[in-house]
């Protein structure tokens, strides 16, 4: 299935995209922002494409194939960002974009363990290991962390209330066999909850969120140091931009937003705020796209 990008409209007209442009999207997915984009800044601009994910280069290629040469692509972490720019001799920069997270293809076709609801080893990097040699797969979290880590990236990065419980329960099991499936985790969680809430249901859903979404949220977070590259790349983000140039970044959760607006503030003296506050999706959207519910645009102009 193809990913539905999310604040489409918003994103492009706050990027205020110019014939001729040269845009980056560190985030390429289904290419749905990228096409815009590309149409946008047609016929001279050129756009170059990241993504951690083999997959979703190959396919982002094949989506913009009508764009021939004006469109690069990079399989790459975009926390090298400045290395890939200067390699690729790609420049002056005048947008960016950052759409975080998974897109629908990874969450439902990829086998990487990002959702509970399939039964799929439990991996979660968004490269899926291709030359990512450093990041842990969500297995070796769950198996070789301390239960203290595990309570506090639960809590920290899942705000998840039964955090301790849910640590202990998983050094319990883990120390009969190693967890390598998500339905072995997701037993794990639903067994806290149902205790917990004295339920019996098979999954006691939690005002129609399912009990492991917050834990698969704070693995993933935690197998691609998610919070850690973010914090690294928007500054050297914005160092790329040529004065009048925008980045916009699309986040999923409070952690991230966070940061975002932290560190747009923090670099005041070099961008002005375009979106005093974050630009969320409208009812049409959310009507006909659940993961818009929690996405937000923050966007900044390079002075
Ligand atoms: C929400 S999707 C982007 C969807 C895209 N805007 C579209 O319209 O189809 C996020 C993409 O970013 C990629 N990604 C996430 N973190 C990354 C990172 N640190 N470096 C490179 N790519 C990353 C994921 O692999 C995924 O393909």
């Amino acid at each position: 299935m193809k990913h539905v990008p999310v604040l489409l409209s918003e994103t492009i007209d706050l990027l205020n995209l110019k014939t001729g442009a040269n845009v980056i999207d560190c985030t390429l997915g289904d290419a749905g922002h990228s096409e815009v984009m590309l149409e946008k800044i047609s016929p001279n601009g050129k756009l170059l494409g990241i993504d951690a994910d083999p997959e979703s280069v190959l396919r982002a290629k094949q989506y913009l194939y009508r764009f021939g040469e004006k469109a690069e692509f990079v399989r790459d972490n975009f926390l090298n960002l400045k290395k890939i720019v200067t390699e690729e001799k790609f420049g002056p920069v005048n947008a960016i974009l950052f759409d975080l997270g998974w897109s629908t293809p990874q969450f439902q076709e990829r086998g990487r363990g990002f959702s509970f609801e399939v039964d799929e080893p439990l991996d979660m990097r968004f490269s899926g290991g291709q030359s990512n040699a450093e990041l842990q797969t969500a297995a070796q979290i769950i198996n070789d962390y301390s239960e203290s880590e595990l309570t506090k990236i639960f809590k920290q990065y899942g705000e998840e209330k039964f955090a301790d419980l849910i640590a202990k329960e998983i050094v319990v099991a883990r120390k009969k066999s190693r967890i390598e499936k998500t339905k072995e985790l997701t037993e794990i969680i639903l067994g806290v909850y149902r205790e917990k809430l004295h339920s019996d249901k098979e999954v006691p859903w939690i005002g129609g969120i399912h009990p492991a979404t917050k834990i698969f949220q704070a693995l993933r977070i935690e197998t691609n140091k998610e919070l850690e590259v973010l914090k690294k790349v928007l500054p050297d983000a914005i160092d790329l931009l040529a004065p009048g140039g925008r980045l916009a970044v699309i986040t999923f959760h409070s952690l991230e937003d966070r940061i975002v607006k932290h560190l747009f503030m923090k670099n005041i003296s070099r961008v002005k705020i375009i979106t005093r506050k974050p630009v969320v999706a409208g009812e049409k959207e959310l009507a006909i796209n659940q993961r818009a519910r929690s996405a937000k645009l923050r966007v900044v102009e390079k002075i």
